[in-house]
């Protein structure tokens, strides 16, 4: 019944790229481990000679070049020789990473699938719970999401999910839009109490697009396109679905009003839809973006610059450039991961991820920094229509992104002590310049106080709360949780509405386990409470040790706040509506001791 996976293949992967082992040990001989303490360079006029730390920095400029980007064309892929060695050194070392998980979650699809077996398959929606039952011992041991098992057919789990795990595809309408789609005037009002004209002009209409899916190259399963309008309730102020448009086949608009059966498969068939746009929008948005800058920055600033040895810690280098190898080894290949669970192919992987990074809309640096991003969709500080009652995802990333900003500043004020002392740092000044050969997109054009502490709380944002959001621990535990966030339909959408059957639109027993799996190889509980999770983001004591107190001190209250903040996740718990965060699931995500605080696959 079960076929085998091949994500062993995952850690027998030998990828050499060739190095030169000469500069390998020039940079060796000059190695910030030599250092008592990181300094920005001093001034020449002051007598000093940085000669030596300049002649390190060419070594790395003439060696670590931008080659051609692989897995989608986004940001430049690191190429010359160190390019190369660094990308062998980044993989071997994630490469151990994912030795720790591999046999566990074999083990635990052994017994998953005895289990399936012996209850004959999935016939009815609620089997789908006897891949949850007591299941993923060793991979998911603090089981899914509570709540999304028993309460996924509620309305608000559906709606509050673009408000919690995946906040990047949903915008406020603005009252002078064009509707893409209308919503009959009888059944809106029947809904909402009010027209879809009514709900723009008040503001309280947002919409989320994902036609653009319908060019995708089809695995020859199946998938909708989706597009659908969320509003606020005018009397309760709840975030709430509307209608949801297909686009293919006879292009139904379903709606709340339609029957139960219906509803929920529309609901699933988005859920496919927005699952695709998150996965590659993480790829887009976190690694490749990250990936860039710090390929800029190795190329402009000494390993004793303060900024180079904050940017290695926020993303573990050595590990940086181990995902795309990765990616395209095992996950968007042909025949790889995606081929066998998807409704898209890995090829149409790399095609979202391009098209998301060359947007802007996942690419941009500057643009989308947290509080912008979520204004310039209308989902903070919003010039019109009413507040948005609970955005869960708001309430947990900002107090990472206060505490990580608050790092920052007390970094950015204890090294660069006058207004003068940015422009008097000429490599400061040459990363900055250095985005414009990179081709980094949105990247600031000079550098000021305020300037660096929003570059780099944005590096550290974006590659601990950011991309947890996405990816890692949270696939499994919400994201990709079925019955309710098939990877692929297995019957074409319907072309007419009265489906009373949904089993033959969603993953049968054994692409369900394999769709399960897929998500389990990105999860890592053993990051859990570890010296990894992001509470402990800026605790290596052999960084501190080179950098002064302050930053010491800024270190330890980061801490302090972020298992403050762990405290309050992990107390949470449904309130006398059944909610939490306004949700029908208790969401853990963010949690700063669950969550890793880099990026990881
Ligand atoms: C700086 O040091 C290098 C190597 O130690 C030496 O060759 C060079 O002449 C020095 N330059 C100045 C301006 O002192
Ligand atoms: C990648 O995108 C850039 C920018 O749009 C374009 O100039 C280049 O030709 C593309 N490369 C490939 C291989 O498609
Ligand atoms: C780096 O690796 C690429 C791909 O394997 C190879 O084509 C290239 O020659 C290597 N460059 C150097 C300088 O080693
Ligand atoms: C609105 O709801 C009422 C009461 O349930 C129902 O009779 C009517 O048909 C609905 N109108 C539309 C347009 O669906
Ligand atoms: C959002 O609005 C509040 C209240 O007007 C204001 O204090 C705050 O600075 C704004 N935040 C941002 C990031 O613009
Ligand atoms: C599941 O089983 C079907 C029928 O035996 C087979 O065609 C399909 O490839 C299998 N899918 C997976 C993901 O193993
Ligand atoms: C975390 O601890 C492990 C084992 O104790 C060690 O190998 C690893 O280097 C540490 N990682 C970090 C980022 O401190
Ligand atoms: C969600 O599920 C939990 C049980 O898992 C239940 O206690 C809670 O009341 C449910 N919430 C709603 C809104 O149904
Ligand atoms: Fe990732």
């Amino acid at each position: 019944m079960l076929t085998s996976f091949s994500w062993s293949l995952y850690l027998g992967l030998a990828f050499e790229v060739s190095c030169a082992p000469s500069v390998t040990q020039a940079l060796r001989r000059q190695s910030a481990n030599d250092l008592t303490s990181y300094t920005i360079p001093p001034l020449e006029s002051s007598g000093s000679n940085n000669s030596v730390r300049a002649s390190a920095i060419q070594i790395k400029a003439d060696t670590f070049l931008y080659g051609p980007s692989i897995a989608g064309n986004t940001s430049f892929w690191p190429a010359g020789s160190l390019g190369n060695s660094t990308i062998n050194a980044d993989f071997a070392d994630l490469s151990t990473d994912t030795l720790i998980d591999e046999p566990k979650l074999e083990a635990d699809v052994a017994v998953v699938t005895s289990a399936i077996q012996a209850a004959g398959g999935i016939k009815q929606l609620s089997d789908y719970n006897i891949l949850y039952k007591d299941q993923w011992k060793n991979s998911l041991p603090g089981g899914v999401d509570v709540g999304v098992l028993t309460n996924y057919t509620n309305d608000l789990v559906f709606s509050m999910e673009r408000l919690s795990v995946n906040p990047y595809s949903v915008k406020r309408l603005n009252p002078s839009d064009t509707l893409a789609f209308q919503v009959d005037n009888g059944i809106a009002t029947n809904i909402t109490g009010t027209t879809l004209s009514g709900l723009l002009k008040s503001g309280s209409l947002f919409y989320v697009d994902h036609r653009d899916q319908a060019s995708l190259e089809s695995t020859g399963r199946f998938a909708a396109y989706c597009d659908a309008y969320f509003y606020i309730h005018p009397r309760n102020g709840d975030f709430l679905p509307l209608a949801i448009r297909t686009n293919t086949g006879s292009n139904l608009i379903y709606t709340p009003a339609d029957t139960a059966n219906d509803w929920l498969l529309a609901k699933m068939m988005f859920n496919l839809n927005d699952f695709w746009h998150s996965q590659w929008y993480h790829l887009a948005a976190t690694h490749n973006v990250l990936e860039i800058i710090w390929e800029a920055a190795y190329r402009s600033l000494s390993d004793e610059h303060p900024v180079m040895a904050l940017l290695k810690r926020c993303v573990v280098s050595p590990r940086l450039f181990g995902y795309r190898i990765s990616a395209i080894s095992v996950l968007i290949n042909k025949g790889g991961f995606i081929d066998q669970s998807f409704a898209f192919t890995g090829a149409a992987a790399g095609v979202s991820t391009s098209n998301l990074y060359q947007s802007g809309e996942a690419g941009n640096f500057q643009s989308n920094y947290f509080y912008r991003n979520l204004q310039s969709r209308g989902l903070y500080n919003s010039t019109f229509g009413p507040k948005i009652k609970c955005f869960p995802f708001l309430e947990d990333a900002s107090v990472i992104h206060t505490s990580i900003q608050s790092v920052m500043t007390t970094f950015v004020d204890s090294y660069y002590t006058s207004p003068s002392s940015f422009e008097q740092d000429q490599e400061l000044q040459a990363w900055i310049a250095e985005a414009k050969p990179a081709e980094i997109m949105d990247f600031p054009t000079s550098v000021d106080r305020q300037t660096l502490i929003d570059i780099l709380t944005q590096f550290a944002y974006v590659g601990s709360a950011a991309h947890q959001t996405l990816n890692t621990n949270d696939l499994a535990e919400m994201k990709g949780t079925l019955p309710f966030h098939p990877a692929s339909l297995y019957q074409a959408p319907p072309e007419k509405k009265g489906v009373t059957d949904l089993i033959p639109f969603l993953p049968p027993a054994n692409a369900s386990i394999a769709q399960l799996v897929l998500l389990g190889l990105f999860g890592r509980p053993t990051f859990v409470n570890s010296n990894v999770s992001l509470s402990q983001m800026f605790n290596d004591a052999t960084m501190l040790g080179k950098m002064n107190t302050k930053v010491a001190d800024a270190s330890a209250t980061f801490e302090k706040e972020m298992l403050a903040q762990s405290k309050v996740v992990a107390a949470r718990s449904f309130d006398q509506d059944g909610l939490s965060q306004g949700m029908p699931f208790i969401w853990r995500t963010l949690d700063p001791q669950r969550a890793p605080y880099y990026l990881t696959v």
